[in-house]
């Protein structure tokens, strides 16, 4: 059987195609199951809720226009930034089961999948679509190996935002948003004796999206990319000190009451009962599309404090897994989500700006413009995620959540500083 028992299930919820077939002697289909078709396209995110499906159905939608014979299923595991997907997907790798196309984040994130041979090379399709010059060549390396590549980015997203509501600032007489998380101590106190939560956050992962913002703020570009190659020293007072900050700006966050997932933590933003949040470029769907608000006239963003003129970077990519049930279809999809068309369809809605580099400028708007701008500026200086698979592999970056779980609990920066440099150690060499 091609779906696992709980992938039918959530697939069978989410159809988006257009065309139902009935049985229909699928050869790799040995369910019995009547809905299996042979034109199924299983295409597999963690784009569920507000902020994170508009982009993805909008995509979704343009590929059921152009293949009006093929049944999309839309396995999307709720939990952002693929918490529980990805749990999922390991699952379905494991068991030989896996959908026809997936999410997987540029840089080390694909790496496990390519070494363990899961998914295959698209140096064909690369060169059948003339891809290889339409994507910026620091991207196209992160989904290299060997020589070959293996996933097709859809966008760039920027994870060093600010988002904020200038009503609050207003209302507590803050003239503009801090610039140095110092500064951002001193807003605290005035936000917290007018009643409102400084910055809010949500699950571990969003709490390690702040952490690498914060680390990136504090220690600079150059110091905070040596990070995921050790040649910065975690052990060092200057990481230990960054570390100790992250401590204290959690302390004026609503951490003792963090929401669920991303969405809800901005939702105080939106209600005027908290200042600022820390999010990737996603957010401004979240607030444009679902919550229906105006770009700075309801809310606001700026770079996250002390990183003005860097770009945090990840790439959402989808890959072809080997034995991907319907090969000829996910090839299909894959040449859209790679297409100017494509690109131009998804990011203007998802929140994001175009991977390729001839994207219609025109489309991004608003807070879009900026990133649109900044990341092809020659002087903007590119550094990678952690919470989003840019800089640390699978097997690095799952200690590293556990580390932080407990930091977060104990404050004890060395204690996470020697645990994070042990696990590199024992997980690297
Ligand atoms: C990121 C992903 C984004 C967005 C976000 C929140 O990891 O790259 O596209 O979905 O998670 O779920």
């Amino acid at each position: 059987m091609r779906f696992g028992r709980r992938g039918r299930a959530i697939a069978a919820t989410a159809v988006v195609g257009v065309l139902l077939l009935g049985a229909c002697g699928d050869d790799d289909d040995d369910s019995g199951d009547s809905a299996a078709s042979s034109n199924e396209f299983e295409f597999f995110s963690w784009w569920t809720g507000g902020g994170d499906s508009e982009g993805k159905e909008a995509l979704l939608a343009l590929f059921a226009d152009q293949n009006p014979d093929v049944e999309i299923v839309d396995s999307a595991i709720a939990g952002g930034a693929g918490t529980n997907a990805q749990a999922e997907l390991a699952n379905r790798l494991l068991a030989d089961n896996p959908p026809d196309s997936y999410q997987r984040h540029a840089g080390k994130e694909l790496v496990a999948d390519i070494e363990a041979d899961e998914v295959e090379d698209l140096d064909s399709l690369y060169d059948d679509e003339g891809w290889r010059d339409v994507f910026p060549e620091q991207l196209l390396d992160l989904i290299t190996s060997d020589g070959k590549l293996y996933s097709v980015p859809v966008n760039i997203h920027r994870s060093n935002v600010l988002w904020y509501n200038p009503a609050v600032l207003d209302e507590v007489g803050i003239a503009a948003p801090p610039t140095t998380w110092d500064e951002f101590l001193t807003q605290a106190t005035t936000l917290e004796a007018a009643g409102k939560i400084p910055l809010t956050v949500g699950p571990t992962w969003t709490q390690q999206h702040l952490l690498e913002n914060v680390l990136l703020g504090e220690l600079g570009p150059d110091v905070y990319s040596g990070l995921w190659d050790v040649s910065t020293d975690w052990e060092s007072a200057e990481v230990v000190d960054a570390l100790d900050m992250f401590t204290e700006v959690l302390g004026h966050s609503n951490l003792d009451s963090a929401a669920a997932d991303w969405q809800p933590a901005i939702d105080p933003l939106i209600e005027g009962d908290a200042a600022y949040n820390v999010m990737g470029d996603w957010a401004d769907t979240y607030f444009r599309v679902e919550k229906e608000l105006t770009w700075e006239t309801d809310y606001g963003a700026t770079t996250s404090p002390g990183t003005d003129g860097v770009f945090n970077f990840l790439s959402d990519t989808f890959t072809l897994p080997q034995d991907a049930p319907h090969r000829e279809t996910a090839i299909e999809w894959l040449k859209l989500a790679g297409s100017k068309e494509g690109q131009d369809t998804f990011n203007p809605v998802k929140g994001s700006i175009p991977a390729r580099i001839d994207g219609d400028a025109s489309l991004y708007t608003d807070y879009l413009q900026v990133p649109f701008e900044d990341w092809t500026d020659p002087s903007t200086t590119i550094v990678g995620s952690l919470a989003h698979g840019v800089v640390a592999d699978n097997a690095w970056k799952t200690e590293i959540d556990s580390a932080l779980q407990e930091f977060v609990e104990s404050g004890d920066a060395e204690g996470f500083a020697g645990a994070v440099k042990q696990a590199y150690e024992d997980t690297q060499n």
